[in-house]
């Protein structure tokens, strides 16, 4: 077209991190920024979110930008998707951090407390609101979003997606053979399957029947919602061998989730993530990390 000025292309690589404005969150963009990648750290509210885009640009990283996005809005997930292709036409780095405990907390934390794991534990309650949020954030959000932004991703020569998954997913977690043999047996497993199986979770935690049908108990849809995302990267690492898709427990971190029981500081648990997300060309795809070392899903 006559008159039409073309963009340089973008050199740098540009990362997406979901849930950015706190704990392991905010410490993947600082951390990823200080390594030279043009970060779009991303918030459900635009205060908590551009706040933190502050304090980063406070340390000298500039290169951040701030997107409001809620995982569980599809509207907003295609808002971020449209900023993207406008401003970039690509995305080289997906971090699907942003997650929800869904249990309530019976008392505040005594942070004196020797056994702290121990007793948070004891003074969380699931609740069915809880799991059903807990399911709907941390499994469909994140499926949602890496949906929407898949062929952003498959626009780069290097696509990654890190997705910030937890010990508590591992499948040695459901007592039930067949749902752990199920999630396990990736060539045959599909996403309508895995919806099944969250719905076959949901009725029985309504139904209080979790134990019976071998379902974890205690943080049960956290450890389910998880364990199914965990299978679903590994299907979509299947199907796009071109990408670099990967799992990262960050460990047992201080942060709100925890209710700052862990022993980790985010910065600690965020470099696990990091290290996932930089994975080199020809790195794994479809695997699972933990301690920065690969290891097993089950
Ligand atoms: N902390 C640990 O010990 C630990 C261990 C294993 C795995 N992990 C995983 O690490 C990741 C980060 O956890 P964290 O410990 O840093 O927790 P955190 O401090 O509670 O931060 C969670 C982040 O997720 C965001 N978020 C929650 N629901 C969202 C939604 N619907 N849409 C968009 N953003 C949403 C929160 O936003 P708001 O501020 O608006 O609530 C916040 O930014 C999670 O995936 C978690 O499962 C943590």
């Amino acid at each position: 077209m006559e008159g039409a000025i073309s963009k340089p292309p973008y050199t740098r690589r540009i990362a997406v991190v979901t849930g950015g404005n706190k704990g392991i969150g905010l410490e993947v963009c600082r951390q990823l920024a200080s390594d030279g990648v043009t970060v779009v750290l991303t918030a459900r509210d635009e205060k908590r979110g551009a706040d933190a885009v502050e304090k980063l640009k406070a340390l000298g990283l500039c290169d951040i930008l701030f997107h409001q996005l809620e995982i569980t809005d599809s509207s907003s997930i295609a808002a971020l998707a449209d900023f993207l292709k406008t401003r970039f036409g690509r995305l080289d780095i997906l971090v699907n951090n942003a997650a929800v405990s869904g249990v309530e907390h019976v008392q505040e934390v005594d942070t004196n407390e020797e056994k702290r794991l121990e007793w948070v534990l004891k003074n969380i309650r699931d609740t069915v609101d809880g799991a059903k949020k807990s399911i709907q954030t941390n499994y469909y959000g994140t499926k949602h979003v890496i949906d929407t932004l898949l062929p952003l991703l498959q626009s780069s020569n290097g696509g990654r997606i890190a997705n910030v998954t937890s010990a508590y997913g591992l499948l040695r977690r459901i007592n039930n053979e067949e749902i752990r043999q199920e999630l396990d047996d990736i060539e045959n497993l599909t996403e309508e399957r895995l919806d099944e199986l969250l719905g076959k979770f949901l009725k029985d935690f309504e139904a209080d029947a979790l134990e019976m049908h071998g379902w974890p108990v205690g943080l049960a849809a956290y450890k389910v919602a998880k364990a199914a995302m965990n299978a679903y990267s590994r299907i979509l690492a299947r199907r796009n061998r071109a990408l670099r898709i990967n799992c990262v427990h960050p460990g047992y971190v201080k942060t709100d989730m925890s209710m700052s029981s862990g022993v980790l500081t985010p910065e600690e648990g965020a470099r696990s993530v990091v290290n996932v997300a930089l994975l080199p060309d020809g790195g794994p795809t479809g695997a699972y990390f933990a301690m920065g070392q690969e290891a097993s899903f089950v």
